[in-house]
């Protein structure tokens, strides 16, 4: 696609706009200077202007605040998807990045960037999830430690190491963990394999990306530029 055209596709203004803001010399395509309105650029291509890269046209990136009850799936018979919470103005070929639990509420990223979602979910890159929790149980330094050393839960390979912080200590226990990996149920269960019961489970941030406190559960908003760019900053995702 013309280099003018891409630009006028990514929002960036109409064709006359777009050829003064490439005359001013702050457009780049891979690092490099773009002058030229007729410039080829293909879908592996950064395109940048000022030092910002801009999304390909066509690619959304979404933030809900997934809401228990629904799947994090694009298609379901028996519950409502996460997909059915979007605008109708979205793209009609977006999908949940990683999946939350039906009664698991909080942050899901929604897009139709399949290279992303692949950089976010690889398990080589070990982006961290933190998540709140409610527990029932005294959660204790203890626990602590064991989440630390990684745990047996059943699975062929014990769980990398996760942080835990105790917010509450009592009968029912409140706490904040990090993991750096995504396996089935992973939290309830870690909590399981040490006694005891995850009682609500709400997911707050994914690397960089943090569920926006403005957003109510069922809600989602479009990602800014600043946190698209961080989160392919962190997973060295640049649509090349
Ligand atoms: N861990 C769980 O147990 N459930 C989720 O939905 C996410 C992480």
């Amino acid at each position: 696609m013309r280099l003018d055209k891409y630009l006028c596709e990514a929002g960036l203004g109409t064709r006359s706009q777009v050829k003064k803001l490439l005359k001013s010399g702050t457009v780049t395509v891979n690092g490099e200077p773009a002058l030229r309105p007729e410039q080829k650029v293909e879908e592996q291509d950064r395109v940048a202007v000022a030092g910002r890269e801009i999304s390909a046209p066509g690619l959304e990136y979404w933030m809900l605040y997934k809401p228990a009850g629904c799947v994090s799936a694009t298609e379901d018979r028996r519950f409502p998807t996460v997909v059915d919470l979007l605008p109708e103005s979205a793209g009609k070929d977006l999908f949940p990045v990683g999946r939350l639990d039906r009664d698991t509420e909080g942050l899901l990223l929604l897009t139709n960037d399949g290279k992303l979602a692949h950089f976010l979910l690889s398990p080589r890159r070990h982006v961290d999830k933190v998540y709140y929790a409610k527990i029932q149980g005294t959660v204790t330094a203890d626990h602590i430690l064991a989440f630390q050393e990684g745990l047996d839960i059943g699975d062929e390979k014990k769980t990398l190491p996760a942080d835990l912080e105790i917010l509450k200590s009592g009968e029912d226990s409140e706490i904040l963990v990090t993991l750096r990996e995504g396996r089935f149920h992973q939290v309830k269960r870690m909590f399981e394999a040490v006694g005891c019961q995850v009682l609500y489970l709400k997911r707050l941030s994914m690397g960089s990306l943090k569920l926006d406190e403005a957003l109510q559960a069922g809600e989602c908003r479009m990602l800014t530029g600043e946190e698209l760019e961080a989160l392919k900053e962190e997973t060295g995702c640049w649509n090349r």
